[in-house]
């Protein structure tokens, strides 16, 4: 390294070549600078100014947020500057809930106040069950979420009223109660089967085990250890900062939709194999493997670019994800009761390999939240089409509170990203009869 040259500012200084002119951009916490501090870099002054390039928003900040914090490179992972192991361990989702959604942990009375809110508002709209009727017997139970969840938008269209608190927080309340009565029909619809209505003297998750498999009981008493797991499922997956489907959110919020299509459209995004469809392509990846004499042959399809190894690697996480340690330890918990899942030795037997070999290491490709929890799932009984439905129903809370973070954020306005045009001059329209 050159010998450093400060001068103790905190700032940049940038010489443009072009044409001589040397500029200041101040460097702002974090390590960051304004985008908008490159416009001032012109070569003549009614140019449009200097822009920054960042296909993927690799190394591109949208906003300042205050409710998670994630440390890539160490594995770190906080809800509101909480550390997600002593939440897993302590807390509730509901908890968890209000915790992203007002920015601390509740009292208890106030957590009284939103149990209840939630548990009173699980019901839906009657003709909702009329909606998930028009869907085939094998409808994806995502694509039956992402349309019903939209239309809840139209059963309460005071939701447009964005900038009243309180209007904000009975739909919130509303999302957060509904997603489990969502989920819970699409699957009752996919297994032919009469729906379960909610229950109000059960936990949040015992009620949406309740509505899942009850059958021919008067009543249903879910085993407490696969209501905690879900509970700790749910707990973990409920934000991880600015990924694919919470920046939908907020591009969908910032023209001041409902949150009703918001929530839907990050929905949309997660149901992606490279983002939360990740845990049902897992699975379908274990069971294609079969066996772990296969495994060798499969990380060389990986090695050749023919094969992906779903449930590994991470934008963020440049070491192990901190949700896959806990997933990990409570899969052993699961199958207690369960009994084990046979997919776990192929798991455990390609992890092992991939974190010893290069191709792996030198990509920082170690297992993400995905790549476990699958194996809970299925182990509890969920079809692998519930999968990332079961990401969705935890993760409606992140988006809702990174939504109202970015309504109230007065530096955020609509989302419209800049591009550089790459294609065709100005040309002159040909008739159809004159074109080669
Ligand atoms: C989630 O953002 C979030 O926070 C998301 C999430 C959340 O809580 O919201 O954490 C949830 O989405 C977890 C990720 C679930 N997805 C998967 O498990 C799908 C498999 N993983 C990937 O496709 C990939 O790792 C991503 C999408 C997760 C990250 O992709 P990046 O950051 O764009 O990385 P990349 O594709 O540029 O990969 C870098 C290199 C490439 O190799 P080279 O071309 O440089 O030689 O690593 C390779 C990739 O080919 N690579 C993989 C791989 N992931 C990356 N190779 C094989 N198997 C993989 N899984």
């Amino acid at each position: 390294m050159a010998e450093k040259q400060t001068d103790g500012k905190n700032s940049l200084s940038i010489r443009d070549n072009r044409t001589g002119r040397d500029y200041e951009i101040d460097i702002h916490e974090g390590d960051v600078i304004s985008a908008m501090d490159l416009r001032q870099i012109k070569v003549e002054d009614d140019d449009f100014g200097m822009m920054s390039y960042d296909p993927a928003f690799k190394n591109t900040a949208s906003t300042r947020s205050t409710v998670t914090y994630i440390d890539g490179a160490n594995g770190v992972l906080q809800y509101r500057g909480y550390p997600i192991e002593q939440l897993a361990e302590r807390s509730s989702f509901l908890e968890v809930a209000y915790l992203l959604l007002k920015g601390d942990l509740p009292d208890q009375d106030e957590l009284d106040s939103f149990v209840h809110d939630v548990t009173f508002h699980t019901y839906v709209h009657e003709n909702v069950i009329q909606l998930l009727e028009g869907f085939r017997y094998d409808a994806h139970a995502m694509g039956m979420l992402i349309s019903s969840v939209a239309a809840l938008s139209t059963f309460y269209p005071e939701a447009k009223e964005i900038e009243d608190p309180e209007n904000r927080w009975i739909q919130i309340v509303r999302m957060v109660a509904k997603m489990p009565t969502l989920a819970a029909y699409a699957y009752r619809h996919h297994r032919g089967l009469p729906y379960v209505y909610p229950e109000n003297e059960l936990s949040y998750t015992a009620n949406f085990l309740n509505m899942l498999f009850r059958i021919g009981v008067k009543e249903y008493k879910p085993n407490p250890v696969l209501e905690r797991a879900l509970d700790v499922l749910f707990i973990l997956h409920a934000d991880h900062e600015q990924n694919c489907s919470a920046t939908t959110a907020r591009v969908i919020g910032s023209a001041h939709a409902d949150p009703f299509s918001a929530i839907s459209g990050a929905m949309a995004a997660l149901y992606g194999p490279l983002h939360g469809g990740a845990n049902e392509a897992v699975l379908r990846m274990l069971e294609r493997i079969g066996s772990v004499d296969n495994i060798p042959d499969f990380i060389e399809g990986v090695k050749n670019r023919e094969e992906r190894l779903m449930g590994f690697g991470h934008r963020v996480y440049k070491a192990y994800d901190p949700r896959a340690s806990i997933i990990k330890r409570t899969a052993d918990e699961v199958f207690e009761v369960t009994g084990r899942n046979r997919l776990l030795d192929i798991a455990l037997e390609l992890e092992k390999i991939a974190l010893n070999e290069d191709f792996f290491v030198s990509r920082n490709l170690y297992p993400n939240v995905d790549f476990y929890s699958g194996l809970i799932y299925q182990s509890m009984g969920f079809p692998v089409e519930m999968f990332p439905v079961l990401f969705a129903i935890p993760r409606t809370v992140g988006w809702l509170a990174q939504w109202e973070e970015m309504l109230l954020d007065d530096e955020q306005k609509i989302a419209r990203p800049r591009q550089v045009y790459v294609g065709q001059g100005e040309r002159d329209y040909v008739p159809v009869g004159d074109r080669g």
